[in-house]
């Protein structure tokens, strides 16, 4: 798949089969996505997969309305930033793990594999984080939900290019 048709096809997916997503294939995506662009090359994501121990610790410490949630996907990523120094590092270190998280996101959708980006609300609680080993110098980014789905997924529209470009003289 080129990269444009990855980029427009990528769809968050909520209805998944049972298959998992081998972790081989996991530890493929993981490392295209450290080819994200990442100021003073401090590398500083880290990508957890969530094994069957680490998946019921989440379900344990959610809320009853959330509980469902973290089980939508067969095989789950939870992504965070070692986060260090003055406020532009900081910031800066985030947004590079948001981009390896978009460029996990493509490369899964090249190879035919369902996303979605949650955000990691309850991965952050204080009791999961513990369950899960989380160090404190690491912010939560993002649990990724990877699988396959059969399901009609719905295309959220997108503004109008001209609503959010201009080209300066
Ligand atoms: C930082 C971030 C956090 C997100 N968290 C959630 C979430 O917790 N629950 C959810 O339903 N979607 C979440 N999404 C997915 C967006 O809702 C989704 O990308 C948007 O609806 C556009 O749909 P698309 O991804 O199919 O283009 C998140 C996306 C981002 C970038």
């Amino acid at each position: 798949m080129d990269v444009d048709r990855a980029i427009t096809e990528r769809r968050t997916t909520k209805r998944y089969t049972a298959e998992e997503v081998p972790e081989e294939i996991v530890r493929e995506l993981v490392e295209l996505a450290t080819w994200a662009p990442n100021h003073k090359m401090s590398a500083p994501w880290r990508f957890r997969l969530l094994g069957p121990d680490a998946t019921r610790s989440l379900v344990d410490v959610a809320p009853p309305d959330k509980k469902p949630k973290m089980t939508l996907a067969p095989t789950r990523l939870l992504v965070s930033c070692k986060v260090a120094g003055d406020p532009t590092r900081r910031l800066e270190d985030l947004l590079a793990t948001a981009a390896a998280v978009q460029t996990l996101l493509l490369a899964a959708t090249g190879r035919g594999i369902d996303t979605f980006w949650q955000s990691p609300t309850v991965a952050a609680l204080p009791a999961a984080r513990g369950l899960l080993g989380i160090p404190d110098d690491e912010e939560l980014v993002a649990v990724v939900n990877l699988g396959y789905s059969s399901a009609d997924r719905t295309t959220p529209g997108r503004l109008p290019v001209d609503d959010v470009f201009e080209a300066l003289a």
